[in-house]
């Protein structure tokens, strides 16, 4: 049976850009999906169409049981959406905007006002209850947004990327209610830059590029695709990147990373400590000194840069950033 998100061969070209090219989608009730992928690779494309937002040029997508393309408005009614577009009224107060969301879904005026409250409280919004939203930063309105779009609970919901730009309390706010909503039966489907998010939050994860679904699975499952252990080295000197570059390639079982910045150099690798023991000999062969050296397990960002041959870059793209949020954004330029 098809589950409560479904889409086949969805494809949509802006111009010359293939913004989806044949993706399929299938997320099981009650669950939550994991849309994981770089800026540009299509992710917010694919949450227009399949909320009716947008037609795509190409294939067929249901949500809740319901056609899209046949019967969007019943499908709008049947959704909950957050994200890069504002549902915020700047002319009512924060807890006003959220009464009157409540009150569009047929909530009573006290029940209305009690989730508001609720959620004033969980977003941290409570002192700026009473203020407009016209005075709110960046960040505030974007807590706001999420908070309406979590009046109600509608049986499938739509996050694109909810938590870009919210510094870490909120997003680990935002994180316990997506939490709670999901354990209420929701159907998510949330799309996210953060390798993290989608690991906390999803079971099954879609990484896409370039319009692709380029591997799909759970977290585990993505992370055993990409093999064993990763040997990690950080070099004392920027200068020493290039050597240890080379002794790493000569026993690593794919590609790896080089963080010129971190001076830090990551690789797939089989043989344990025993390895572990060699790499460290050569290193001190050719004089290279180290700062620090161990093995872990593989992370998504080792899945990310296995499948796509680069680190996912979560670019500081919230226009929202406005320093009430600083400090959120992990950039990881220079990564190759
Ligand atoms: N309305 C549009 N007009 C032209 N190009 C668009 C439009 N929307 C998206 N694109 C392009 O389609 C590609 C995918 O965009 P998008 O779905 O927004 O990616 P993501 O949300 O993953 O960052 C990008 O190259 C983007 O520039
Ligand atoms: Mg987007």
């Amino acid at each position: 049976m098809p589950g409560a998100i479904y889409a086949e061969g969805l494809v949509k070209t802006f111009g010359e850009v293939k913004a989806l090219d044949g993706v399929d989608l299938d997320v099981p009730e009650g669950t939550v999906l994991g849309l994981l992928g770089p800026n540009g690779a299509g992710k917010t494309t694919a949450v227009r169409v399949l909320t009716t937002l947008l037609r795509p040029d190409r294939g067929t997508a249901r949500v809740a049981g319901i056609d899209v393309l046949a019967h969007p408005d019943a499908v709008r009614r049947s959704i909950g959406l957050s994200g890069q577009f504002a549902a915020v009224d700047e002319y009512l107060t924060g807890r006003e905007n959220l009464v009157m969301v409540g009150r569009l879904y047929q909530m009573s005026g006290r029940a209305a006002k009690r989730r508001a409250d609720e959620l004033l409280e969980r977003f941290n919004l409570a002192d700026a209850a009473d203020r407009t939203a016209k005075t709110y930063s960046g960040g505030m309105r974007r807590r706001l947004d999420l908070a309406a779009a979590l009046v109600v609970s509608p049986p499938v919901m739509f996050m694109d990327e909810p938590t870009t730009g919210l510094d870490p309390r909120n997003r680990q706010a935002l994180w316990d209610v997506i939490q709670e909503l999901v354990a209420g039966g929701t159907t998510l489907l949330l799309t996210t830059q953060y390798l993290e998010e989608a690991d906390r939050l999803a079971h099954d994860i879609c990484v896409v590029d370039h319009g692709k679904v380029i591997a799909r699975g759970t977290s585990d499952q993505l992370k055993a695709r990409t093999g064993g252990e990763r040997i990690e080295v950080v070099v004392h000197a920027p200068g020493q990147l290039a050597v240890a570059e080379e002794v790493l390639r000569a026993v690593a079982k794919g590609e790896g990373a080089v963080e010129p910045h971190t001076r830090k150099l990551t690789f797939p690798v089989a043989g344990g400590a025993r390895l572990l023991a060699e790499v460290i000999r050569e290193l001190d062969t050719r004089a290279v000194e180290i700062d620090d050296i161990g093995l872990r397990r593989p992370t998504l960002d080792d899945v990310f840069i296995a499948l796509t041959g680069h680190a996912a870059e979560t670019e500081a793209a919230n226009g929202e950033g406005d320093g009430d949020e600083a400090g959120t954004v992990t950039t990881k330029e220079g990564v190759r």
